[in-house]
């Protein structure tokens, strides 16, 4: 199949791209940043050059592919207006088309606090403020679904692997102030996800039949944020020591994102185990924390 992948050069993005030119699909990724355009080849991966800010740009590439997959954002005061730009694009690219289908990238923030009983798609939401935009998008993408177009949400944890993304701010604070930093007390869990993993799971949707579902996309890891960041803290040479800093406190340094750390969350992904046969292959931050500081590490040297 022909893919087109937004964001194709993020933490996520590259991942997915990647993956789905591993799995054998021509691949086009959507690049606005010159230079970066190496790392999709180096993935065999297609670069085209564009903004979500001027999707006619790259609309045309888009149309010329079955599978449309939206993994960019930009965190800034135009988040979700370049959201819903790129998603209208991508809808404008696939409708009309039988077989065509769009996969978008949400994320579990949506369920809001969750406590320890685990949830699936059908909770309702409650997003924290940072990401109360998204229900509306996630619902617009779901409400396209029809006549031969079909049309997925995937829901990841925090991811995890590589650049790290947010776990990378632990092994950052650990190298840096002695402690990694922990946003709250940190007896809460994150629902999690390694990227690789995630990134099979978007090529196996594209590849199913499914349409007009939400697919949440975790692993069974259940460690506590402490828990990671004591893991984290070791493999940087900290010595496991953690710094806990107030939740209001971080709000007032990092704004409405702050509050989404300190999120308890229980998030089960079995259907996507069980209607895609998605498997998780990696077990969770803990084990795993001194080969990520080094991927952490290797991937800093590498873009510095
Ligand atoms: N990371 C996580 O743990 C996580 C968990 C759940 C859900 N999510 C969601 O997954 C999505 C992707 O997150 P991520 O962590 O992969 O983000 P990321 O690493 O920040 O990647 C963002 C991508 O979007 C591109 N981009 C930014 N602004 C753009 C613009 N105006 N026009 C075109 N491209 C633009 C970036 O290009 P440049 O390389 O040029 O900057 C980059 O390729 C987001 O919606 C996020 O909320 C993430």
């Amino acid at each position: 199949m022909k893919v087109f992948v937004t964001g194709a050069t993020g933490f996520i993005g590259s991942a997915v791209a990647a993956a789905f030119a591993r799995a054998g699909h021509e691949t086009y990724g959507l690049v606005r940043t010159p230079g970066k355009e190496r790392l999709l080849e180096a993935a065999e991966v297609v670069p085209v050059f564009g903004t979500m800010e001027e999707p006619d740009g790259w609309r045309p590439a888009a149309e010329r592919c079955s599978v449309l997959v939206h993994c960019a954002v930009e965190y800034s005061e135009k988040s979700w207006d370049l959201h819903r730009a790129a998603l209208g694009a991508l809808r404008d690219a696939g409708r009309d088309r039988i077989g065509r289908v769009l996969l978008s990238t949400s994320g579990v923030w949506v369920y809001g606090d969750t406590g320890d009983g685990a949830i699936d798609e059908s909770a309702p939401l409650d997003p924290p403020t940072f990401v109360a935009p998204r229900p509306a998008v996630d619902a617009a993408v779901l409400s396209w679904n029809g006549g031969g177009f079909r049309t997925l949400v995937i829901r990841p944890g925090c991811v995890y692997g590589g650049p790290g993304s947010l776990t990378a701010s632990w092994f950052e604070s650990a190298g840096k102030g002695g402690a990694a930093r922990v946003v709250g007390d940190g007896t809460n869990r994150w629902a999690m996800v390694h990227r690789d993993d995630l990134a099979e799971l978007y090529v196996r949707a594209a590849e199913s039949g499914l349409g007009g579902e939400v697919l949440n996309a975790t692993d069974r890891s259940r460690a506590t944020v402490n828990e990671c960041a004591v893991a984290a803290s070791l493999a940087a040479g900290a010595d496991g020591r953690v710094e806990h800093v107030p939740v209001e406190q971080a709000v007032a340094a990092m704004g409405p994102f702050a509050t989404c750390l300190a999120l308890n969350q229980h998030v089960d992904s079995w259907k996507a185990v069980h209607r895609l046969g998605w498997t998780v292959r990696h077990g969770g931050f803990v084990d795993a924390a001194p080969r990520l500081y080094a991927s952490w590490k290797a991937a800093r040297t590498e873009t510095a």
